[in-house]
């Protein structure tokens, strides 16, 4: 039997244990610690937010299955981190997260958004090439303890993207 499709959400504080858990398992070597969650959702609310977070939940048992968040700093937006749980890999849950993120970046008025991803992780490079970012530059060493590269990817007017995901009435505020 298929697994319901999990719904996407704003996160809330009450999110990142369960957040938390995925971090490790997905990011083992550089994992974000709660505080950094904290510090994200502090600003995550009101009329000067500058952070949009999503989480997927599976509706029927409330499992956390992904998450996602941005950051806008004048009109550059920025991809702070995007995972989804590894048994949902290649259901379109990456794309739909990024959906959201970008048109979280087109509401806050983000001209271009930028993002860092791990030269091997080329799992997520191609999902973020197929909604038409491209390669930049990199960072040398930017992932540490590993030392590895990130390479620095960019979409110019998000607004312009197609929505890979016929779901625009889900909104996220
Ligand atoms: C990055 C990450 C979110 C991408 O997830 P993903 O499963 O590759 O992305 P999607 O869920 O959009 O699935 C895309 C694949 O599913 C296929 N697919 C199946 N059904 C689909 C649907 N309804 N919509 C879109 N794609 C679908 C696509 O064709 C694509 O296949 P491909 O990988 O062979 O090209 C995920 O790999 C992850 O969490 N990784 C660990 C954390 C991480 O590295 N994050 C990025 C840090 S920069």
């Amino acid at each position: 039997m298929t697994a319901p499709t999990a719904v996407l959400r704003e996160m809330r504080w009450w999110d990142i244990e369960p957040v938390l858990e995925l971090e490790h398992e997905l990011f083992p070597d550089d994992a974000w610690s709660a505080g950094m969650f904290w510090s994200e959702l502090a600003h995550a609310r009101g009329p000067q937010a500058t952070r949009h977070y999503v989480v997927a939940e599976e509706p029927d048992t409330g499992r956390i299955v992904g998450y996602a968040g941005l950051a806008a700093a004048g009109d550059l937006g920025d991809v702070q981190t995007i995972a989804a749980a590894k048994d949902q890999w290649g259901t379109g849950l990456g794309a739909r997260l990024l959906t959201d993120l970008l048109r979280a970046a087109t509401a806050f008025e983000c001209a271009e958004v930028l993002l860092e991803v791990r030269v091997d992780n080329t799992r997520a490079q191609r999902l973020y090439e197929r909604f038409g970012f491209e390669p930049i530059g990199f960072r040398r060493g930017y992932y540490q303890p590993g030392n590895v590269d990130a390479l620095v990817m960019r979409l110019t007017d998000p607004a312009q993207t197609r929505n890979e995901n016929p779901e625009s009435s889900e909104s996220n505020g």
